[in-house]
């Protein structure tokens, strides 16, 4: 890493993605944004965003079509070689292993590319191998892995070279509770060596938990940027009430009742409903107890209220 220089530093970045049936596509539309070194930025937006274009960007995969990138202090463009060896890059359901090779030599090939000796690769795979909890595991060919596993080893390729950044795309996607939960255990233990971390996920609550800042991302744009707290802030005369189990029709009589806040449920037939200020509380939790319901909880609101009143919920069309 260059003196003084951030570990990720966007200037107006400009992705564009050319032909197909749609035409030009502009994946990032003049994004600008530092990560200083040692922090963790959590990038997050809904699908097609622009998140992975960007990882992909700052890992020297893809060219920028205009604008300025630096990884560690060395210009994606110009400095690729060095930009390639400051990061470690985990794409989430990523490919790219040697199914038949073990965890162990999958790891210590990625090691020799990245320019480490024989004894060293062999000692640093030992290690992270052993860190991520897969030193059982070293001997079997990856193609029994699950899931979880599979991601541990991108992880584990990801840090065999002792990056100065590291940037991860969706790193728990597919992986079962503990191990996501041991995950975020780990970005801590390297939040603690001082890692530069760009972390996508769709995982709220992780974002929250170890995200120093957050850069919210939308149709290739940035609609917000802050600490937690800050884009919190924002919502600090907000609560959110929830029902467990909403009897049917209680949504539709939040919104006749007038004077409540919006409604909406979820997938797993949730109801949550974001208030502003004691009367509409107090309003929402009249209609919702006329309305039959139990089972009644008010919360601060967290990074997904934020994500909801900043992202428009745009519905999935199949054509
Ligand atoms: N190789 C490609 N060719 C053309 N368009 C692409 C290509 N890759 C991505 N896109 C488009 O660029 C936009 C951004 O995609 P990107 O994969 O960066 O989004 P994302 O934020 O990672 O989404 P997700 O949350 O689903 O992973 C989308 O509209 C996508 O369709
Ligand atoms: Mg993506």
């Amino acid at each position: 890493m260059t003196a003084a220089s951030p570990g990720i530093e966007v200037t107006d970045l400009v992705r564009v993605y050319r032909g197909g049936k749609a035409g030009s596509r502009h994946a990032l539309d003049g994004i600008s944004f530092t990560v200083r070194r040692g922090e963790t930025v959590g990038l997050l937006g809904p699908n097609g965003a622009g998140k992975t274009t960007l990882a992909r960007v700052l890992s020297t995969l893809l060219t920028p079509t205009s604008g300025r990138v630096r990884v560690a202090g060395y210009d994606v463009v110009a400095q690729a070689r060095q930009v390639r060896a400051s990061i470690g890059l985990v794409l989430g359901g990523e490919r790219g292993l040697y199914g038949r090779l073990t965890a162990d030599q999958n790891v210590r090939y990625w090691a020799a590319m990245c320019g480490l000796g024989r004894r060293e690769g062999r000692q640093r795979t030992r290690e992270v191998l052993r860190e991520l909890g897969l030193a059982e595991h070293a001997d079997r060919p990856v193609e029994r892995f699950s899931r979880g596993m599979l991601q541990r080893v991108h992880l584990a390729r990801a840090l065999v070279a002792d990056p100065a950044v590291l940037v991860l795309d969706e790193p728990t996607a597919g992986m079962d509770p503990n191990a996501a939960f041991g995950f975020v255990e780990l970005v801590r233990q390297l939040q603690e060596r001082g890692t530069t971390i760009l972390l996508t996920t769709h995982d709220m609550r992780e974002a929250q938990e170890l995200s120093h800042r957050v850069v919210l991302l939308d149709q290739g744009r940035i609609v917000a940027a802050g600490r937690p707290a800050e884009l919190l802030s924002g919502l600090a005369e907000h609560r959110v009430v929830s029902v467990a189990a909403a009897p049917a029709g209680a949504v539709e009589r939040l919104a006749a009742a007038g004077g409540t806040g919006t409604a909406v449920l979820d997938r797993s037939g949730e109801l949550r409903c974001t208030v502003s200020g004691t009367h509409q509380l107090a309003r929402t939790l009249a209609v919702l107890g006329e309305a039959g319901c139990t089972g009644i909880s008010i919360s601060t609101p967290g990074l997904d209220d934020v994500y909801r009143s900043l992202i428009p919920d745009r519905e999935f069309s199949v054509r």
